[in-house]
C-alpha cells in the first residue's frame, strides 16, 4: 500500500513534474485557482474518460449532454439557487474577516454542502465562544448573514439590453432544462439518466487544500430519472456503482467510506444524500467528500414547470429575480410539460432523480495522493506514482540505451507505432536509471529500452514500474503484450 503522504509532497511533485501549477504564477498567483500542466491534463482527461466510460458508454440507460455555462437567469430562480444557495457567514468585528458560521461552530468537521441559511441561522445564533480563525478574537462577530455563492455576471454590450445572469454553480440544471429535449429527440424511457461533465463556479468563502476546494471546478454529474417509488432502490444502485468505480481505479479501500448527511446538512433540493469520502492527508488525515449521491426527488423538474409559468414576471420586473415569485402549482402539476408518460402502465408523472455528483478535481487529487509512494532502492530514494494504467498520463516510455548504432531510430519507430493506441513518450537524454526514475515519478507503467541485444535479435527490454521487473520481448509481440497489461 502506498504510504500516506503529506499534501506538501504532492504539491511539490505536481509543480516539479508539470501536473498542476498555480494560476497566474508570473503575477504572484491567483488564490485557489490552478492550471493543469502537460501531465496533469492527461491525468484529468483519463479521470473524465473513465467516469464517462463507466457512466455512459458501458450502459444502455444513460445518454450524454454538454450544456452552456451561462443559462437563463430564471433557471437559478426556479432551481432555488438564487434564493437559497448561500453560506451563513459572520464578520469578525476586529479584523473584518468573514468566516462560514458552520466552520466556527465545528472547526474540525467541515461540511461541503451548503445548507439552507434559515435552518443554519436557527442553529448558530450564539457565537460568543467562537474564535476568529484570522485574528484569534473570541466572540466578536456580526450577526450571521447569508452569502450567496453564485458568481454574477452580465451579458450583452448595449447598456439597455444588459442582462444579469450567473456562472452555473452546478452542471445539473442544464440537464433538467434539457429533459424534454432529450425525451423528444431520443428513444430513452424512464428509468434513464443524462450525464454531463463540465466546469462550475462557486464564490466559496473559504477555499481549501490545493485543488480540493476551488472557486472554479469541474463536475461529473449524472441525473438519473426514475419512477417515484423506485427512487430508493436506484439510490442504493448508484451508491454502489460509484463506490466501486473508485475501487476499480485502484483507490485504497481503507481510505474510502460512505457518510450519510444529517438532515440539517441536506442541500435545499435533497431528500437524502450520502457522500463518498476519501481520507486525505490534510491535517492529521481528514475524511473529505469526493462526491455526493443525492435523492433530489421531483424537486427540480417541478420547480422548472413553475418557473416556465412565471417567466412573464421576470420580464415585467426588468430582470430582477428578487421581484419574481414562482407561481404555485395547480393540482395537475404531474401532467405538466416536464412530466413523462409511462406506457408500461399508462401513467403520467414527474420522475424522481438520483444524482451522483463527483468533483473531477478532487477525484484527481485523491488519485494522485493514493498513488504517491516513496521507497528506497539500492540506497537511493525512489518517488513514484502507482497509477492504475487507465489513469496513467503516459502508458509507455521508449528509450534508446545510447544515442548511436541506430538505436534512436528503432526506438522512435516503436514509439510512433505504439502511440496510435495509447499515450507514449520518447526520451533519449541522460543515464538510463534517471530516465526510469523520471517515468516512475510521472506514473508511467512501462518503460521500453532498445539496446545492443535489440540490434542482434530484435528484442527490447520492458520494465514494469511498481515491481521494476524486466522482460525481454520481441518487437513484433510488444504491442499485444502492452495492450494486454494495460487493458487498452
Ligand atoms: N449538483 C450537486 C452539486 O453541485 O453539489
Amino acid at each position: 500500500m502506498a504510504k500516506l503522504t503529506k499534501l506538501d509532497d504532492i504539491v511539490s511533485l505536481c509543480k516539479r513534474r508539470g501536473f498542476i501549477f498555480q494560476s497566474s504564477e508570473i503575477y504572484g498567483g491567483l488564490a485557489s485557482c490552478y492550471d493543469y500542466g502537460p501531465l496533469g491534463i492527461e491525468l484529468k482527461r483519463n479521470v473524465r474518460d473513465s467516469w464517462w466510460k463507466a457512466t455512459v458508454r458501458m450502459r444502455n440507460d444513460v445518454v450524454g449532454l454538454d450544456c452552456s455555462i451561462l443559462m437563463h437567469p430564471m433557471v437559478w430562480k426556479a432551481s432555488g439557487h438564487a434564493d437559497k444557495f448561500a453560506d451563513l457567514i459572520a464578520e469578525c468585528r476586529k479584523c473584518n474577516t468573514r468566516s462560514r458560521v458552520d466552520h466556527l461552530t465545528a472547526e474540525d468537521q467541515e461540511h461541503t454542502e451548503h445548507i439552507d441559511p434559515e435552518l443554519a441561522a436557527e442553529k448558530s445564533q450564539n457565537l460568543s465562544d467562537k474564535v476568529c480563525p484570522s485574528c484569534g478574537a473570541v466572540g466578536d462577530f456580526t450577526e450571521p448573514m447569508a452569502f450567496n455563492l453564485m458568481f454574477e455576471t452580465s451579458m450583452g454590450a448595449n447598456i439597455g439590453d444588459q442582462m444579469k445572469t450567473f456562472l452555473r454553480p452546478e452542471t445539473a440544471q442544464g440537464i433538467f432544462a434539457n429533459f424534454r429535449n432529450v425525451l423528444d429527440s431520443t428513444r430513452v424511457k424512464v428509468p434513464f439518466g443524462i450525464a454531463q461533465i463540465g466546469k462550475s463556479f462557486r464564490n466559496e468563502v473559504t477555499t481549501k487544500a490545493f485543488i480540493f476546494r476551488t472557486r472554479e471546478f469541474e463536475q461529473a454529474e449524472l441525473e438519473f430519472f426514475c419512477k417515484p417509488g423506485t427512487d430508493e432502490q436506484w439510490y442504493e444502485h448508484w451508491k454502489q456503482q460509484r463506490y466501486d468505480w473508485y475501487l476499480a481505479l485502484g483507490i485504497n479501500k481503507d481510505r474510502l467510506r460512505f457518510r450519510d448527511h444529517d438532515p440539517d446538512e441536506l442541500a435545499h433540493y435533497a431528500k437524502a444524500c450520502v457522500d463518498i469520502e476519501y481520507k486525505f492527508p490534510f491535517g492529521q488525515g481528514d475524511w473529505q467528500e469526493l462526491e455526493g449521491i443525492a435523492n433530489r426527488t421531483d424537486y427540480d423538474l417541478r420547480q422548472h414547470q413553475r418557473g416556465m409559468r412565471t417567466l412573464n414576471q421576470w420580464y415585467e420586473s426588468g430582470g430582477d429575480l428578487s421581484e419574481v415569485n414562482l407561481k404555485d402549482e395547480d393540482d395537475n402539476y404531474h401532467k405538466g410539460p416536464l412530466s413523462f408518460f409511462d406506457d408500461q402502465d399508462n401513467s403520467r408523472y414527474i420522475p424522481y432523480v438520483i444524482e451522483p455528483s463527483a468533483g473531477v478535481d478532487r477525484s484527481t487529487l485523491a488519485f494522485l495522493v493514493d498513488a504517491y509512494d516513496e521507497e528506497e532502492v539500492r540506497g537511493e530514494k525512489r518517488n513514484l506514482l502507482r497509477f492504475h494504467p487507465a489513469l496513467a498520463p503516459i502508458k509507455a516510455a521508449i528509450f534508446p540505451l545510447v544515442k548511436k548504432e541506430g538505436m534512436p531510430d528503432i526506438a522512435n519507430n516503436i514509439c510512433n507505432d505504439l502511440q496510435k493506441y495509447f499515450a507514449c513518450s520518447y526520451d533519449e537524454k541522460g543515464a538510463i536509471g534517471r530516465r526510469y526514475r523520471r517515468q516512475d515519478e510521472a506514473g508511467t507503467p512501462f518503460c521500453i529500452t532498445v539496446d545492443g541485444q535489440t540490434l542482434e535479435d530484435g528484442t527490447v527490454t520492458v520494465r514494469e514500474r511498481d515491481s521494476m521487473e524486466q522482460w525481454r520481448i520481441s518487437q513484433d509481440k510488444l504491442l499485444g503484450f502492452l495492450r494486454e497489461k494495460l487493458e487498452v
